[in-house]
């Protein structure tokens, strides 16, 4: 049985991703700090902002479920200015934030590809290894407030298109930048849809081609490509 490490799991998008992996025959290990999505899936106490400790969790996971094939990464740290005051926000909110938006993430992906070579091929199988991050259109957009965390979101959408264009380009790996919209482009806030996100999730997992690393996509449809918006109003 293959396994996914869901790490950032609450109730929205880590419960329907876990109860749609559990669904297609994944072990399924979550990790957050608190135990959000219920007792049929295997919980690991875990704080991202804490990257020192993403090995010792690889770890355990392997042992107990196996090594994951498919790993999300969706715990984040956002983190608002008054919109012309970006500097407002004090060094250790924003170390805080780049160590859960962008440093853990490096060192997940990192576990993750080890965990994938361990797998090789074989143990693989033909949808090879899936890494993906849940992100938003901070990468492209100037949002009003939202400087800091743009960095570190953008700062791991970079990481992303370099592990999917360049590093692992021609392996059995895949790598994913997740950003759910509306139909009309706008980004999702509070209307985000976690079996959105799950569905999403577990067809790029299935599917054993690296699709568009920055996977803009609807709920319900799939990838849609957007044009650029350089810069946004706060809700659109
Ligand atoms: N496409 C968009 O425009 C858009 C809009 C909104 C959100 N998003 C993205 O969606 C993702 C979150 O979605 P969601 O809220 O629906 O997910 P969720 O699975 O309902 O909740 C995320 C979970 O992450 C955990 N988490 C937060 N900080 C953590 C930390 N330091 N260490 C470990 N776990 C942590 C929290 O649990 P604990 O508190 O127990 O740790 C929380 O329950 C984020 O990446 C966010 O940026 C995208």
């Amino acid at each position: 049985m293959p396994t996914v490490l869901i790490i950032g799991a609450g109730p929205r998008v880590g419960q329907a991703s876990a109860e749609a992996f559990a669904a297609a025959g994944f072990q399924v290990a979550v990790a957050s700090r608190k135990q959000n999505t219920g007792a049929n899936y295997r919980h690991y106490t875990f704080d991202a902002a804490e990257p020192d400790k993403v090995p010792a969790l690889f770890e355990k996971v392997s042992a107990d479920l196996g090594i994951p094939s498919v790993v999300i990464y969706n715990a984040y740290k956002g983190g608002m200015t008054p919109p012309d005051s970006p500097f407002e926000l004090g060094l250790e909110d924003f170390q805080a934030g780049l160590n859960v938006n962008t440093t853990t993430p490096f060192i997940a992906a990192r576990e993750a590809v080890k965990g994938f070579e361990k797998l090789g091929p074989s143990q693989l199988g033909p949808a090879g290894g899936t890494f993906i991050f849940t992100g938003n259109m901070l990468n492209i957009s100037a949002i009003p407030g939202l400087m800091a965390f743009g960095m570190q979101k953008n700062a791991t959408a970079n990481m992303i298109r370099h592990l999917a264009l360049a590093a692992y380009n021609g392996k059995p790996y895949k790598f994913y930048y997740a950003d759910e919209r509306h139909a009309d482009g706008s980004y999702v806030t509070t209307d985000l849809s976690g079996p959105g996100h799950a569905e999403l999730f577990l067809g790029l997992a299935k599917n054993a081609k690296q699709g568009p690393w920055d996977h803009t996509f609807v709920s319900g449809k799939g990838y849609v490509e957007f044009p650029q918006q350089e810069s946004l109003a706060w809700y659109p």
